[in-house]
């Protein structure tokens, strides 16, 4: 602030000033989501998000520190200061872009459904999901959520806090089809290859971004011309290979 006070004095802080002052870039994001933040055994989170916030925490110069949070309350979190950017998989919405700030996209994805082999067998397409016949699950919060609202209006949904939760349930079998990403969705099936069918036909356009709190011009910046940078010298598609080619 500067002596005049009120709100026009903050207008040039960024988001910057405090992550070169502290030596830390807090990054937010939810473990959990495969294969972009996962927490491993030992406690270490992991995953392609990960390594972009060490590389890019590298390039200002500072330590990276995970802030790991529960998905519906990442905004809030970044609201309130608790971090300096959500990476986290988040995709560039309308709504959310009321409230945040977001960088260009680092990557495209659409939602897919997950169902269990029972299911597969008797539906064409993920079309027929529409149906009350059937009982849908995703994670609250989610653009999984809001598809799953949006396109299977008349099927049964229930929302779960994480993505484990929900997808589980159409591994036991309790519940017909999980709608979510698709790179999380095709990983799941690969690992869950009797219990899960992948329809992988993605059904929605969903870029994923970078977000910051609003009007702080000078970090979204540096992250578009570092974004620009990786993608041209290498270091995006290292990172992006040893998640998604291995
Ligand atoms: N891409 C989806 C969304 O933006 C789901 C992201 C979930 N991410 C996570 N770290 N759990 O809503």
């Amino acid at each position: 602030g500067s002596m005049l006070g009120g709100s026009f004095a903050n207008a040039a802080d960024s988001a910057i000033d405090n992550i070169l002052s502290t030596g830390e870039l807090k990054v937010c994001f939810e473990a959990g989501y495969i294969p972009f933040e996962m927490k491993t055994k030992d406690g270490r989170f992991i995953g392609f998000d990960i390594d972009i916030s060490k590389h890019m925490a590298r390039s200002m110069g500072v330590k990276f520190v995970p802030v790991n949070t529960a998905w519906d309350g990442i905004i809030p979190a970044l609201q309130t200061g608790k971090c300096d950017i959500i990476n986290g998989g988040m995709a560039i919405t309308p709504e959310r872009n009321l409230k945040v700030m977001f960088a260009d996209t680092y990557l495209e994805m659409g939602q897919t459904v997950l169902v269990t082999p029972e299911v597969a067998a008797q539906i064409d397409s993920f079309r027929d999901l529409n149906d009350p016949k059937f009982r849908l699950v995703s994670q609250i919060g989610t653009t999984g959520a809001m598809a799953a609202k949006k396109y299977f209006p008349n099927a049964q949904l229930d929302l779960f806090e994480t993505s484990a939760d929900s997808v589980l349930q159409v591994k036991n079998g309790k519940a017909d089809a999980f709608v979510y990403d698709l790179p999380y969705n095709a990983m799941y099936a690969v690992q869950n290859k009797d219990s899960v069918v992948h329809l992988d036909e993605a059904f929605t356009y969903e870029p994923l971004g970078w977000a910051i709190r609003q009007n702080d011009v000078n970090f979204i910046n540096f992250l578009n011309n570092y974004l620009v940078m990786i993608k041209k010298d290498g270091t995006y598609d290292r990172i992006y290979d040893k998640w998604f080619n291995s």
